[in-house]
């Protein structure tokens, strides 16, 4: 089964985890440039402290000094926080005052050019020092003048950027992934609502869903389904009539039946009783002949969506083969049956069973509505468009007619026999099932003629 995504999920991880991800970049951003500022001013002070012990070097009678009163002393290492260092070396005479413990610079030469600054360790504590050099007024002597610093302020500068940064950071992430849960918890609402109005609702109520208040995106749902709903709703109304109606024909025959069937058992004579056996035939020859053409609809009914994909029937057989069935009853009303059509087969798309159905009912009822000693002819036409012709020189059916004529249960009223007005339908249904046109004129002759006109021919082989 597929996996089901939540589209409040989606939002959410579309939009909230992007913004925390570019929160947590800036922070980083900022944090790093903030820490190279804050320590340039750390460092900045610390060459301060190291220029003005440099300043008390000095060189008396060619040999450098430095003398430093305890008192200022006292004040440069004075710090609450942090811990200061100093070591003054020459390079002549090692070293001459200040802690032994601050480590010398990595690279001497380039001292010699600019301050250095390094990270290094005194007593397991971290400490970043600056060594410069001074070169006392009247001596060649070079003096290493070194201040080192404990680390602590800078740490606890760095601490509090980071939570001057994250805090408002997070908070702002945090109110905005709410503002969007709360954005998306609206915006779905409708659908809530939709969801809750269909489930609420009993099968019979096929009303339009209301889409009053509902936003664009859901009101093409809301349209979509209303249309589905009205569909259903004609579909539902159809098939009701129809049960209706075929329940109502069905009455006729098996009223009759009982009738008879009573007039018979009031006889005591078989031959008085024949007459009244011979309907009750009928009857159920009828009501046999109903619950077919029933079948046949319900039939073609389901074949919904047209033939099976790849099915392809020959209309010539079909049409050549019908004509033989029907000969002997033609022959009855003495009435000439004749097929004209190509030698060789003409297939189209479609369900045999349900094109030989469709013939039936246009021979039945040519041969049932035609005159005596009348001429019917079934004509297969085998263009590219394949056209099949029922067509007899009866009394033809009224222009008046031609609208009603394919409806369920229709007859036009004095039609002759015991039809149930289904034949017709039937045909039209087939035809529509098979992307085929039916379309009524009248022959040369003036009687019936129907035509059946398939889209397009399926090849030979
Ligand atoms: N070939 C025809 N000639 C004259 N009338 C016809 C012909 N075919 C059909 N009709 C008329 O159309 C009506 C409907 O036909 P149909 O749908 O087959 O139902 P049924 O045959 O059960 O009456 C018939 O009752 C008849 O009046
Ligand atoms: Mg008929």
């Amino acid at each position: 089964m597929a996996k089901v995504q939540s589209l409040r999920t989606q939002f959410l991880l579309r939009l909230a985890l992007p913004l925390a991800l570019f929160v947590v970049l800036d922070a980083i951003a900022s944090y790093y440039i903030a820490f190279h500022y804050a320590n340039a001013a750390y460092d900045r002070w610390l060459l301060d402290s190291a220029r003005s012990l440099a300043q008390e070097v000095k060189a008396q009678k060619g040999k450098v000094t430095f003398e430093l009163p305890p008192t200022a002393l006292e004040i440069f290492q004075w710090d609450e926080v942090d811990q200061t260092f100093f070591k003054i070396e020459s390079s002549r005479h090692g070293f001459m005052a200040g802690d032994k413990r601050v480590p010398p610079p990595p690279d001497l030469a380039s001292v010699r050019d600019q301050p250095v600054y390094f990270d290094s360790m005194i007593q397991n504590h971290s400490v970043r020092v600056v060594s410069m050099l001074a070169t006392p007024k009247d001596s060649s002597e070079e003096v290493l003048v070194q201040v080192a610093e404990t680390i602590r302020k800078r740490r606890s500068m760095m601490t509090d950027i980071l939570l001057a940064e994250l805090v408002p950071q997070f908070l702002l992430v945090f109110g905005a992934g709410l503002y969007i849960w709360i954005g998306i918890n609206r915006g779905l609402h409708p659908l809530n609502t939709l969801t809750r109005e269909i489930a609420q609702r009993s099968p019979r109520d096929l009303a339009p869903i209301p889409d009053t208040g509902v936003p664009l995106e859901v009101l093409t749902l809301t349209h979509t389904i209303n249309d589905l709903l009205a569909r259903l709703s004609t579909a539902i109304t159809a098939q009701q009539r129809f049960i209706a109606n075929a329940a109502h024909q069905l009455r006729t025959p098996l009223a009759g039946l009982k009738v008879q069937a009573e007039r018979a058992l009031r006889e005591t004579e078989l031959a008085t009783m024949r007459p009244a056996l011979a309907q009750i035939r009928n009857c159920a020859d009828r009501a046999s002949r109903l619950s077919t053409q029933l079948l046949v609809l319900a039939r073609s009914e389901t074949a919904l969506g047209g033939p099976r994909p790849g099915s392809r029937a020959d209309l010539r057989a079909i049409a050549r083969d019908a004509c033989m069935d029907w000969v002997p009853r033609a022959l009855q009303r003495d009435m000439d049956l004749s097929f004209e059509g190509p030698q060789a087969p003409v297939y189209v798309q479609g369900e045999e069973t349900l094109l030989r159905e469709l013939l039936n009912n246009l021979l039945d009822n040519a041969i049932r509505y035609g005159r005596d000693h009348g001429q019917i002819t079934v004509r297969l036409a085998a263009d590219s468009h394949p056209c099949l012709i029922v067509e007899d020189d009866g009394p033809g059916i009224p222009d008046s007619e031609a609208d009603r004529i394919f409806e369920r249960f229709y007859r036009p009223p004095g039609s002759p026999g015991d039809g149930c007005g289904l034949g017709l339908a039937i045909v039209k249904e087939i035809a529509e099932q098979h992307d085929a046109r039916v379309r009524l004129s009248r022959s040369d002759h003036g009687g019936a003629r129907i035509e059946v006109l398939f889209q397009d021919r399926e090849p030979f082989f």
